[in-house]
């Protein structure tokens, strides 16, 4: 898609953005005015919990930025229990503050949940403490109470979720992106995943869906990150982390019922209670892995892996994730009645599938690239957690993929042989394929 097609649709987007936001509105106390317009909230955060200690100048310093906060009602995001809500302080600097929403009629004493809740919300910051300062997480600036509710504050994140994003960046009507694109995007995704594994060796996220992860527009608009190759993407919300010494969350406990885990992407082991493996097998990395993958390949097919609500679908979405193999592979390429007009919204393979001849050759020459990618996403969906390849195993293969794609389609037009990656990816050049620094600010 032309750069300027996808900047008219990300204004579109904006706008439709704004409305949802307004109309969910919430409730809360007594409106202020403050410079600029629109009517905030003020909101005095008690108890507030720095995520490092700080001397007492440093500590006080904090407090003054902190400890009253303008709430943006009107821009608030909803999630499955959180709330996360833009605002400012007095001096204008931007924050997320992140609250959980409960149902008001669920299982067990009111005390209980409250404390349930607080437990929960506890380890959801024990998480995020963990990644301070890593790039690509939002900043952590700290937790306290606000209308004696627990809440987290971090960096506001400019931008759109890759769900969102996604239906922006799609070359057909079916919500597929360029095969490419979604290579690109599975590199950065799987990029903070060898990351978070650095920093914080044993964290798992364990609900990454393309609602949890964000692409910040703060420096460069969704259109030219999209035109550049390189995606700045964030992973929000740690609700359903999990340390792996650590027991399941206290919601789970609490509710019945995984906090988060959205099965579509989830791995079957976050699926069931049922196997005695279970409990261990929920708090591996490799739960990440299945689930990044999900989301690549639901970003080249227009619709995840599994088809868990199909007419007629009886199973579990375990059962279904555990009998069945993943649908194949069917990228905007394969489904394309009319390739030509797929092509001219991804100007970087037309150009690479310029010579070609007959369309019938062409079709070959996308799909043996195309084949590229099944190649290094379709080892994660198997059941076996060990046997699924480590996430730096797929980003050096979508990497690599991402550097050779317009190449391997060139060669194959030409008759020679596109030179297929064992599953896993191994890097073309022997070499650690780093993908591309995202612009910094200007
Ligand atoms: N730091 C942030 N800055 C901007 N927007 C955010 C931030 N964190 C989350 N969001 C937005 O808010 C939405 C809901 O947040 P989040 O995913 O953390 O809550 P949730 O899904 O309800 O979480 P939980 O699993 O804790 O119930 C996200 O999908 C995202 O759009
Ligand atoms: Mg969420």
């Amino acid at each position: 898609m032309s750069g300027e097609e996808l900047r008219a649709r990300e204004g579109e987007g904006a706008r439709a953005d704004g409305r949802r936001a307004s109309e969910e509105g919430l409730a809360g106390s007594a409106a202020a005015s403050v410079p600029g317009g629109g009517a905030w909230r003020l909101a005095y955060v008690t108890d507030l919990e720095l995520p490092h200690p700080l001397d007492a100048a440093g500590r006080d310093a904090c407090l003054r930025r902190l400890s009253a906060l303008f709430l943006d009602d009107a821009c608030a995001r909803r999630g499955g229990l959180g709330r996360v809500t833009r605002a400012v302080n007095a001096t204008g600097e931007p924050f997320a503050v992140k609250a959980l929403v409960l149902p008001d009629d669920g299982p067990g004493d009111p005390a209980r949940r409250a404390e349930i809740v607080r437990r929960a919300f506890d380890e959801e910051y024990e998480s995020q403490r963990r990644l301070v300062g890593l790039e690509g997480f939002p900043q952590l600036y700290g937790r306290g109470m606000v209308d004696g509710k627990p809440v987290i504050i971090m960096e506001w994140v400019e931008g759109e979720t890759l769900e969102h994003a996604a239906r922006a960046l799609a070359v057909d009507d079916d919500g597929r992106l360029s095969p490419l694109t979604a290579a690109r995007l599975g590199r950065d995704l799987f990029e903070l995943l060898v990351r978070m594994d650095q920093k914080a060796g044993g964290l798992a996220h364990r609900d990454l869906s393309p609602a949890n992860v964000m692409v910040r527009t703060r420096e460069l608009p969704l259109a030219d990150q999209a035109e550049a190759g390189a995606f700045d993407l964030r992973i929000v919300d740690f609700g359903s982390s999990a340390l792996a010494q650590r027991r399941e969350t206290s919601l789970t406990e609490g509710f019945g019922a995984p906090r988060g885990a959205t099965p579509d992407y989830a791995p079957p082991e976050m699926l069931t209670d049922d196997v005695p493996q279970a409990p261990h097998a929920r708090v591996s990395p490799a739960v990440d892995v299945y689930a990044a993958a999900s989301v690549v390949y639901g970003l080249a097919c227009g619709r995840p892996p599994f088809d868990l609500g199909a007419e007629g679908e009886v199973r579990s979405p375990y059962r279904c994730k555990t009998e069945d193999a993943p649908a194949p592979l069917r990228t905007a390429h394969d489904a394309a009645p009319d390739l030509a007009a797929v092509l001219r919204r991804e100007p970087e393979v037309a150009a690479a599938a310029a010579s070609a001849s007959d369309e019938g050759l062409l079709r070959a020459a996308l799909a043996s690239a195309d084949a590229r990618l099944g190649a290094v996403i379709l080892p994660c969906l198997v059941v076996d957690q060990a046997a699924r390849p480590s996430a730096v195993t797929v980003r050096d293969g979508l990497a690599a993929l991402c550097r050779d794609y317009a190449d391997l389609v060139r060669r194959a037009l030409g008759g020679g042989t596109p030179d297929l990656a064992p599953a896993g990816g191994a890097p073309c050049d022997g070499g650690g394929v780093r993908p591309p620094r995202i612009p910094r600010a200007r």
